[in-house]
């Protein structure tokens, strides 16, 4: 089976995808896969072989090799960001008819926008913070903001990964320099109230045929939050299994599964909470979790005995089924 893993991304979290790409193909079993390593990236799309390049066509995604084109059966997307994980390559793929593992266009689209993932899961019951959705270039009031959200709170870009443009505010005068510093990612920022309380990510995906929690996941970062710097640099704890009770471990096992098949989502996701007084509340859904060898969802996969390369060939008997 020609599989192209496919890495990059146009967005900065395009060097996560890259440490992603080299996991993720070490994990695919090479006597099963004839694995080649695809970059999509701002400067152009080409299959990397042996430091060669070689361009992509983009109608059929084949490329030229010692005169003979060459197709893929399958994609292996390891794109974190946009255009990767927010639905653009998924309906590229869709349109030319080649499988690709993850979650189709729809939810990939829906997923990567917080505020609107949030709304649709919180029409299945699940909690989440308080928040206010402001878009680039419309007039809205800091005390107004304040006043809905109270502080502190976060202000996030609405669609975007790795903590990147996420700001804590405490006081109300820093809240001009994060908002530019929000809309220098994405031309919408949603503002969520701070909620006191216990941090978890939890993998779910389908495996051998059911829903199933890989693992959940105590974030303890030595940071105001668990930002860019918490997740790459090491400046967190990452604890599996969480410090919580059965009880609260079972709740959070519910919730998260509720969230991944009420979208209808495949593949592998991990999403994260926040629980306050046992319940834990929704703050986003990630459908292309990092995969670098420090990357919360490869731990949890230890934690549970799942062999990467057993994990890469469900996400592919997924992909083509
Ligand atoms: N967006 C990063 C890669 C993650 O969710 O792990
Ligand atoms: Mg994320």
């Amino acid at each position: 089976l020609r599989v192209a893993v496919v890495a990059g991304g146009y967005s900065d979290e395009s060097v996560i995808s890259l440490k992603s790409c080299e996991l993720i193909y070490a994990s695919l079993n090479a006597e099963k896969y004839n694995r080649t390593r695809v970059r999509i990236l701002k400067e152009g799309w080409f299959a990397e072989i042996d430091a060669e390049k070689f361009p992509i066509n983009k109608e059929d995604f084949s490329y030229i090799k010692d005169g003979v084109k060459q197709n893929f059966d399958v994609v292996f997307n390891t794109i974190h960001g946009t255009p990767g994980e927010d639905g653009y390559l998924q309906a590229y793929f869709e349109l030319i008819g080649l499988p690709y593992t993850g979650c189709p266009f729809y939810q990939s689209a829906l997923t990567f926008n917080k505020k609107d993932c949030i709304a649709a899961l919180s029409k299945y019951g699940i909690p989440h913070a308080k928040s206010v959705y402001i878009q680039k270039g419309t007039n809205y009031s800091i005390k107004d903001i304040i006043a809905n959200v109270g502080l502190p709170c976060f202000v996030k870009p609405n669609r975007s990964g790795s903590s990147l443009g996420i700001s804590k505010v405490s006081v109300a005068d820093e809240f001009a320099a994060a908002l530019d510093k929000a809309f220098a990612e994405d031309k919408e920022v949603l503002i969520e109230s701070f909620l006191d309380g216990t941090e978890v990510s939890v993998g779910v995906l389908n495996y051998q045929g059911e829903t199933k929690v890989v693992g959940i996941t105590e974030i303890v970062s030595e940071n105001e939050f668990f930002d860019y710097e918490a997740k790459y640099e090491g400046k967190s704890q990452e604890i599996t299994p969480a410090r919580i009770s059965d009880e609260v471990t079972k709740r959070v096992e519910e919730v998260a599964k509720r969230a991944y098949t009420s979208l209808n989502m495949t593949g592998f996701s991990r999403s994260e909470y926040i629980i306050v007084d046992g319940e834990p509340h929704f703050i986003e859904m990630n459908t292309l979790p990092g995969f670098s060898p420090a990357s919360i969802f490869p731990q949890q996969a230890a934690y549970s005995k799942i062999e990467l390369s057993d994990l890469m060939d469900s996400e592919i008997e997924l992909a083509l089924n």
